[in-house]
């Protein structure tokens, strides 16, 4: 005899106790799997067309299937659906409510299935639909990058190493290098879903199923590039989901270096650019304060990304084939990650077209760092002294000018000839910042010119 309570389940039959209250809400996932709801049903529709054309359920069985579906959708989007717990997960609750509307019919779907197959290839359609979306977004940011790139094409600003004045490069030079990290993660996520476009259904509980079903036309229908060709494979493993995670992980470690860069150009200290003050906030004690949170934020959220990817790596790790109730727990992680990637690239787009850029800062800055001594060296190089002697002799110079306070272009003539009487008048032109950038004119240099050609092809690759 079952217990009444034990009825309500699907495998009533076989179990002889409820369990508590607390076991439910630890084993149940509906409160963050329903969002695949949209995928539930396009996936089941698929499965329940492919038994009715192979003679596994009857034509009026379909009817039914889709009738019901319908009105479930209906009820999901308008928030009259009513969503249970002891009805475990997504899968459950909308088979149930499905044969509460259409009877046997409904009862009907889960043949030739398992919801080993069923939450797989939930799954791989809502990863699908997302990294769809991400591509959009980051291609969209990245027209903002080169947006911005454009506009200061042409302006200079220190290039830093060891965040010291290193030599002068424009500031659309430095926006195009971000431009570069985010065409080689939209092309990791663009080859993430190669391997996320394969169809699960029709491994059944991990063995494949005695129905003579046709995974080819589901997969068409939903579709999928082709079907996950080993059962056991398709129903156990998660390695696109923590591919996607360490796309993810990249991309935000990208953002957390464009996020750093802004709050230290930001602050007043640096002064390089001012961010629109709907992506800052002020202090509630100091009246005075306005300070990036958005990219402050981005920076920290990237530590949460980097964390799902771990979560999803050590999820796996040592799992026995095939499905393990473990893999329940890949969704948190999975969903945060797109939710977090989605909302900084939504806004990061935006705040691109916030950015004001101070070229006269970054001029200043430019005058205090020696950045055109490197220049110099090349120029001596050019006179006929070998690089290392002339490495040394700049460096003379450089201690002069520090000594007195100056830049490199402000000592005489004479001043840089005692140092190497190679030097002639024509070093003048080779210190100064707009010379320095236009000898840089080969690909990936940063004279304005070679700048102006990249943001062409940088257009043309964003298609
Ligand atoms: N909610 C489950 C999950 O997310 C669905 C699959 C359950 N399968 C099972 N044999 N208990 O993985």
């Amino acid at each position: 005899m079952t217990s009444p309570q034990a009825s309500q389940y699907t495998w009533a039959g076989r179990f002889s106790e409820p369990v508590s209250d607390l076991v439910k809400r630890y084993t149940a996932s509906v409160d963050f799997d329903r969002r695949m709801w949209r995928q539930d049903i396009r996936a089941s529709l698929a499965h329940a067309r492919m038994l009715a054309k192979q003679g596994i359920i009857s034509a009026q069985d379909l009817a039914d299937i889709e009738r019901g579906m319908a009105q479930v959708w209906q009820e999901i989007e308008t928030g009259r659906f009513e969503w249970s717990l002891d009805l475990e997960d997504v899968h459950f609750n909308i088979e149930k409510r499905l044969t509460a509307l259409v009877g046997d019919a409904g009862k009907r779907l889960h043949t030739g299935r398992s919801r080993n197959d069923q939450v797989a290839t939930d799954i791989r359609l809502y990863l699908r639909d997302a990294i769809d979306a991400i591509l959009t977004l980051l291609r969209d940011f990245q027209a903002a990058i080169v947006t911005l790139a454009e506009r200061e094409a042409a302006t200079p600003m220190p290039g830093f190493t060891h965040l010291q004045v290193a030599q002068p490069v424009t500031f659309g030079h430095h926006m195009l290098a971000y431009f570069e990290m985010f065409e080689r993660d939209r092309e990791r996520f663009a080859d993430c879903r190669k391997r996320v476009n394969r169809l699960p259904l029709g491994a059944a509980a991990l063995a494949g199923t005695t129905y003579p079903i046709d995974r080819e036309f589901v997969a068409a229908e939903l579709g999928f590039a082709g079907v996950c060709e080993n059962s056991l494979d398709a129903v156990s493993d998660r390695d696109f989901a923590i591919e996607f995670c360490a796309a993810c992980a990249l991309f935000m470690t990208h953002i957390s270096r464009l996020s750093e860069e802004l709050v230290l150009w930001m602050s007043p200290r640096v002064g390089f650019i001012q961010i629109a003050d709907r992506f800052c906030t002020g202090s509630s004690i100091m009246p005075q304060k306005k300070n990036p949170d958005v990219p402050e934020l981005a920076r920290g959220k990237t530590g949460r990304v980097n964390g799902h990817l771990i979560a999803l790596l050590t999820l796996m790790k040592a799992q026995p084939l095939a499905y393990n109730k473990d893999n329940q727990e890949d969704k948190e992680p999975l969903f945060d990650a797109v939710d977090t990637v989605t909302d900084t690239l939504r806004i990061f787009i935006d705040m691109m077209g916030g950015i004001t850029v101070k070229a006269e800062a970054m001029r200043a800055a430019l005058t205090q760092g020696f950045a055109t001594a490197t220049d110099l060296a090349d120029y001596l190089v050019k006179k006929g002294l070998p690089f290392r002697d002339a490495h040394e002799a700049v460096g003379h110079a450089v201690k002069a000018a520090e000594q007195k306070g100056v830049d490199l272009p402000q000592l005489s003539l004479a001043e840089l000839q005692a140092f190497c009487p190679l030097v002639e008048a024509d070093v003048f032109a080779v210190l100064s910042v707009e010379g320095s950038l236009a000898a840089r004119r080969h690909i990936g240099g940063t004279a304005p010119e070679t700048v102006r050609a990249a943001i062409a092809r940088a257009r043309q690759r964003l298609g």
